[in-house]
C-alpha cells in the first residue's frame, strides 16, 4: 500500500449529543485516526473532557484512538486513558517536568507515546527523548480551543522536526494540530507533517463530515509522506 497523509479528525469540534454517529461518520469517510482532546482547565484555559470519552469512542471505531493530554502532570491518569482504549498518549513537553519518565510510562502501559510542541517550543526540545517518540505534534494555535487560525511560524520548526526524524532512523508521525484546514493542509504536508488533525474542517455544521474529509484530503491530493 502506498503511504499516504493521514488525517485525524478532532472530535472536539464534534457534536457531542450524537458522537457515536460523527466518529462512524469520521471512519466511514476514510479518516485514519480518531483524535481526542483532553483540557485540564489548568495547562490550557478550557475544560474538555476525561477517559469515559475516550472509552465511548472506543466503542465506536476501530480506529486508533490519537489522544492529546493537554493535562499539567498527567502521569496519574495515563492508566485510566489505557484502559479506556486510547492507542496513543501524547503529552505536553511543557506540562511534563519528568517527561522522560511519562514517555516511558506511556510505553509500558501498551501505548504509542508522543510529545506535543506548544507554538513557542523549539524542535530541540524533543532532542533528548526522540528514541522513545511515536509521535510528535506541533501546534499550530495556541491549545485549548477549536476554531483558531493557522500560525505558520511554525512551519519551519515541522521541516526542523521532520529532519530530526529522519535523521533518528525511527518512524514517528508528524502531526500538525490547530487551524488545519484545505487553506492551510499543503504547507503543512510540504513542510513535513504526515498527519493533519483537524476538528473545525470536519466538524461543522456547513458540510457533512464526509465531504469536510474528502476536502481536506483532495487539499493534498498527490502530496506522498517525506
Ligand atoms: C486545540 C486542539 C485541537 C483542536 C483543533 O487545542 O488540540 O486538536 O481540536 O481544532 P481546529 O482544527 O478547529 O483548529
Ligand atoms: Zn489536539
Amino acid at each position: 500500500m502506498t503511504a499516504q497523509i493521514r488525517i485525524a479528525p478532532s472530535i472536539l469540534a464534534a457534536d457531542f449529543a450524537r458522537l457515536g454517529e460523527q466518529i462512524k461518520a469520521a471512519d466511514q469517510a476514510g479518516a485514519d485516526l480518531i483524535h481526542v482532546d483532553v483540557m485540564d482547565g489548568r495547562f490550557v484555559p478550557n475544560l474538555s473532557f476525561g477517559a469515559l470519552v475516550v472509552e465511548a469512542a472506543r466503542r465506536s471505531t476501530q480506529l486508533p484512538l490519537d489522544v492529546h493530554l493537554m493535562i499539567l502532570e498527567p502521569d496519574h491518569l495515563l492508566k485510566d486513558f489505557a484502559d479506556a482504549g486510547a492507542s496513543s498518549m501524547t503529552v505536553h513537553v511543557e506540562a511534563c517536568p519528568h517527561l522522560h519518565r511519562t514517555l516511558q510510562n506511556i510505553r509500558s502501559l501498551g501505548c504509542k507515546a508522543g510529545v506535543a510542541l506548544n507554538p513557542h517550543t523549539p524542535a530541540s526540545a524533543i532532542s533528548e527523548v526522540i528514541h522513545l517518540l511515536d509521535e510528535i505534534i506541533v501546534m499550530s494555535v495556541n491549545p485549548g480551543f477549536g476554531g483558531q487560525s493557522f500560525l505558520p511560524e511554525v512551519l519551519p520548526k515541522t521541516a526542523q522536526l521532520r529532519q530530526m526524524i529522519t535523521a533518528s532512523g525511527r518512524e514517528i508521525a508528524l502531526e500538525i494540530d490547530g487551524g488545519v484546514h484545505t487553506g492551510t493542509a499543503l504547507q503543512c504536508v510540504e513542510a513535513g507533517a504526515d498527519v493533519l488533525i483537524a476538528g473545525s474542517a470536519v466538524f461543522s455544521s456547513k458540510f457533512s463530515v464526509a465531504e469536510g474529509v474528502k476536502a481536506l484530503r483532495e487539499s493534498v491530493a498527490n502530496k506522498k509522506p517525506v
